[in-house]
């Protein structure tokens, strides 16, 4: 047992669900998603997410609630604790590791982004965006600092600065106030309301019919077409790095495999349904994902700007650049930019909670920490990382080196243990007729082989191909195989290395160590409890 037993619960069934929906939905589901589907052409890459979705988010989800469950049974509320009561042996604390790295090294460059989520809302109603002549890339260079290292230090309306401080106090606040008093307070409020958002803003999109009678092919059915029209999927489906990115967002966005949910379930009760409610947060998320997130941002852009406001703009800009120039070009503009970017904020601020507990009930049943110590702790651990982020702010480098690494490779590592514990560590009988109790749907007898084999192999088939591919330049032939490494590994072995992507490696590098050696504290911790209490973990 954990020697500081919580006493947090969440107060009802809706409410958990709403958090973990809440975790789930997020930039992921309104820029991530769009600007994915756009990048690798809409079908293709819609087919591949699909699968994903059935063979990594569903099952992957299902294994992470009732571990969760189970681990909160036993008094543990941090991944590594659960691994440490699921896994009777020493190494099994570790694999843990990846439920604190991954939310908390996410949260310091997802607050940055929050927070420019509030300042554009701020200063869309202020009217920024519709002041005559407003160039949006450079007010996005210059809040974001992309131009230049240390740009954005600055703390007025137009700067991100004042707006990372707020966000900041808005998510410890939260967390402080716990389980059922903050995350579930706010996710009771802030899902519903961007929901409503969302269903507003895509009614306007689908209204938008063809804004300039000159350019009679920028209407919404091809925004939409463009979108969503199947084209050259069998040569997209060739392309190994749209699987890693198709799988890999699953993972982000449905916040499933590296520690939000597993924390988050194990303040369930022994009878609480995990099924039912793991599959109705998934259906939230697809929901605002495919059905909102899906319809909005590309095809305005489309209808605006044609191709061109789409096709290499990447997912920030075509969030923060090209859409506030989109609103500007519609009637009651400002309202619609406002809207849409307090939008985001809810969204962003409903995971970033999900991102922060996981280290909070780390350091409070690892390390015997209080409450406030803990919050201080993780509060300065996530500075320290944010700072770097908005220091290094050129290309948005640090930001898009922790994104890859630990966003993507990370989560992906973060997954595939989860889903082998489950299947062979617990073992697939006993795993399902866990999830079993006081479930209300029993999951689908053809999940059974799904977990125990396809979803690990499926895994490990992504992992393999995307090597090959970035190692060897293997592309399903080898025919002119090339060394052809992506952006992120030359960064850092060159040709052309990135000072800031190194430093930022190497913090992400200290951090894994240091994070390991707090588990080897926490265990030692864990070990004398256990002795102490009779095996009984
Ligand atoms: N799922 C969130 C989103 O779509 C991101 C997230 C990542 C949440 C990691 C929790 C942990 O934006």
């Amino acid at each position: 047992m954990a020697d500081t037993p919580s006493k947090e619960a969440w107060s009802s069934r809706v409410g958990v669900i709403l958090a973990v929906a809440g975790s789930a939905v997020g930039l992921g589901n309104f820029l991530r998603f769009p600007g994915l589907a756009a990048q690798y052409g809409g079908g293709a890459f819609m087919i591949a997410y699909f699968i994903s979705l059935l063979l990594i988010g569903i099952p992957i989800g299902w294994a992470e609630w009732t571990m969760g469950r189970r681990g909160g049974l036993a008094g543990f509320h941090s991944s590594p604790g659960i691994f440490y009561s699921i896994v009777k042996h020493p190494i099994g604390k570790y694999l843990g590791i990846f439920g604190f790295i991954v939310p908390v090294m996410v949260y310091m460059y997802y607050v940055y982004i929050e927070a420019w989520c509030l300042g554009y809302a701020l200063n869309a109603a202020t009217g920024t965006f519709s002041q005559p002549g407003v160039n949006f890339g450079d007010f996005f260079a210059n809040f974001t600092g992309t131009k230049q290292d240390g740009a954005s230090i600055h703390f007025g309306l137009h700067d991100v600065g004042i707006f990372v401080l707020i966000v900041y106090v808005f998510n410890f606040y939260f967390i402080y106030r716990g389980i059922s008093r903050g995350v579930e307070l706010v996710c009771k409020y802030a899902m519903p309301v961007l929901i409503l958002i969302a269903l507003i803003i895509l009614a306007r999109v689908l209204t938008l019919g063809t804004p300039d009678a000159a350019k009679p092919d920028q209407n919404v059915l091809n925004g939409l077409g463009y979108m969503w029209n199947p084209k050259d999927i069998a040569t997209g489906l060739k392309n190994p790095q749209l699987w890693l990115a198709a799988a890999g967002q699953i993972f982000f966005s449905l916040s499933v495999g590296f520690g939000a949910i597993i924390t988050y379930a194990s303040y369930l009760k022994r009878k609480d349904d995990v099924v039912l409610s793991g599959i109705t947060a998934a259906s939230a998320n697809e929901f605002c994902e495919v059905g909102l997130g899906g319809l909005i941002t590309v095809p305005a852009a489309f209808v605006f700007l044609g191709v061109a406001g789409i096709v290499g703009q990447g997912t920030f800009a075509l969030g923060f650049n090209v859409l506030p120039y989109v609103f500007s070009q519609m009637p009651a503009g400002e309202f619609f930019a406002t809207i849409f970017f307090l939008l985001l904020f809810l969204a962003a601020i409903t995971s970033s909670l999900s991102m922060l507990q996981p280290g909070i009930a780390f350091f409070e049943e690892g390390l015997g920490l209080g409450r406030k110590p803990a919050m201080l702790f993780l509060g300065l651990v996530t500075a320290l990382g944010t700072s770097l982020v908005w220091w290094f702010s050129k290309d948005l480098k640090a930001l898009d080196t922790i994104d890859f690494w630990i966003g993507t490779v990370f989560i992906f590592l973060g997954g595939a243990v989860l889903i082998v514990v489950f299947s062979w560590v617990i073992g697939i009988d006993e795993g399902i007729a866990e999830a079993h109790q006081g479930a209300e749907m029993r999951i689908p007898a053809l999940y059974k082989p799904v977990m125990k084999y396809v979803t690990p192999l499926f895994l490990a088939a992504i992992f393999v191909m995307f090597i090959l591919a970035n190692v060897f330049g293997w592309n399903f032939s080898f025919a002119d195989a090339k060394f052809q490494p992506t952006g992120y590994i030359t960064d850092l072995i060159g040709p052309n290395p990135s000072d800031s992507a190194r430093i930022t490696f190497g913090f992400i590098v200290i951090t894994i160590i240091f994070v390991a050696l707090m588990i080897k504290l926490a265990g030692k911790r864990w070990d004398a409890a256990r002795k102490q209490g009779g095996n009984n973990s």
